[in-house]
């Protein structure tokens, strides 16, 4: 019988319950298996204590209960040569398209203007802008991006998507990596959704924000690491960008002294773009538990090379 170690900090007897029911002859511990014990291959982590992943017998498969991974590689605690498998599922596509297409078509019809005019019993019509007049770049068209890009191409924005390979999404323009400034230039939201790499870092720093349209607004479901806190600030209070939706941030909880807290155009979630589903996250690890026991290739492993 195989075995599967839930080292989740979160519910780890909810998750055990789920994969009991999708992998009924497999064994599911939630408690840290001894070092003399049987070979345990899989283990399910969200951010595992220090050397739990390390301490495992047997291992031979990591599968992530989140979408970015970097902190399992900048820890060093897998071992070199054993996959990590990050979470790829409906649920968080779903989550993080609410949670994005919320912030853009709220700031698209001037929602947070009418509500703050509201509050001072002003009637005052702004000039609506169709979604086919606005331009939105998303950086990142994977798993999230992707569908997110073909979302506001639903809408009939012009949808630009920025990616290392330029991947191409139905209806939109495609970018490649040495292309960041074509993808953004004339931008009025930008969409981060890329992973934090050495590579992402810092990327969406002043000449970025410059070069998106006056008034444009920015919204960040992917990482902090990717925009440059003191540039955003910068370009809000020059007036140059009208607000920001900001979920991810470079340390987190965000500080608690961290001027973004009190910013009048920033608005802030506490990493809940699109949290984990039990249900849906389980599903998706057992299909590519049960692919691997069939002699397949696991899907969406991470590549270490480059950090996603
Ligand atoms: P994917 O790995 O599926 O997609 C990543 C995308 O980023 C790909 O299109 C990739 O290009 C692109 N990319 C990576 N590096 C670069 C680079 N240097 N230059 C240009 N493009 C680059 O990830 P997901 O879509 O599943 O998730 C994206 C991120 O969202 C996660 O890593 C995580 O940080 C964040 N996230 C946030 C959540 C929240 O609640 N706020 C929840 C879940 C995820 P290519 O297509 O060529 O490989
Ligand atoms: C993430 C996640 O990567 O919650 O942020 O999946």
């Amino acid at each position: 019988m195989k075995r599967i170690f839930i080292a989740s900090r979160g519910n780890p007897e909810h998750l055990a319950s789920l994969f009991r029911a999708e992998l009924p002859t497999h064994e599911v511990l939630t408690a840290a298996p001894e070092k003399n014990a049987p070979p345990v291959p899989y283990i399910v982590v969200g951010r595992p204590p220090p050397g739990i992943i390390a301490s495992v017998p047997g291992l031979e498969v990591v599968l992530s209960l989140n979408a970015g991974i970097e902190h399992l590689l900048s820890s060093g605690e897998v071992p070199a040569g054993l996959p990590i498998v990050r979470l790829v599922d409906d649920g968080l596509a779903e989550g993080m398209a609410d949670w994005v297409l919320a912030h853009a078509l709220s700031w698209h019809r001037n929602l947070g203007l009418y509500r703050d005019q509201q509050a001072k019993g002003e009637w005052a019509p702004q000039q609506e802008k169709l979604a086919r007049e606005r331009t939105v770049v998303v950086l990142g068209a994977g798993a999230l991006g992707a569908p997110i890009a073909e979302h506001f191409v639903r809408f009939g924005f012009n949808t630009r998507v920025w990616s290392r390979s330029g991947r191409k999404v139905a209806g939109a323009e495609a970018f490649r990596n040495d292309q960041l400034m074509d993808a953004v230039r004339g931008a009025d939201i930008l969409v981060n959704l890329l992973p934090s790499t050495a590579e992402t870092a810092d990327i969406v720093d002043a000449t970025v924000l410059a070069a998106l349209n006056q008034g444009a607004f920015v919204i960040n479901g992917g990482r902090g690491t990717a925009i440059v806190d003191a540039d955003l600030i910068a370009a809000l209070d020059s007036g140059h960008l009208s607000g920001a939706a900001l979920d991810v941030f470079r340390t987190e909880p965000l500080l608690a002294d961290h001027p973004f807290w009190k910013h009048p155009k920033i608005m802030i979630s506490p990493h809940v773009a699109a949290p984990t589903h039990a249900h849906t996250a389980v599903k998706e690890m057992a299909e590519n538990i049960r692919r691997y026991e069939r002699g397949e290739a696991l899907t969406h492993v991470v590549d270490r090379n480059l950090g996603y």
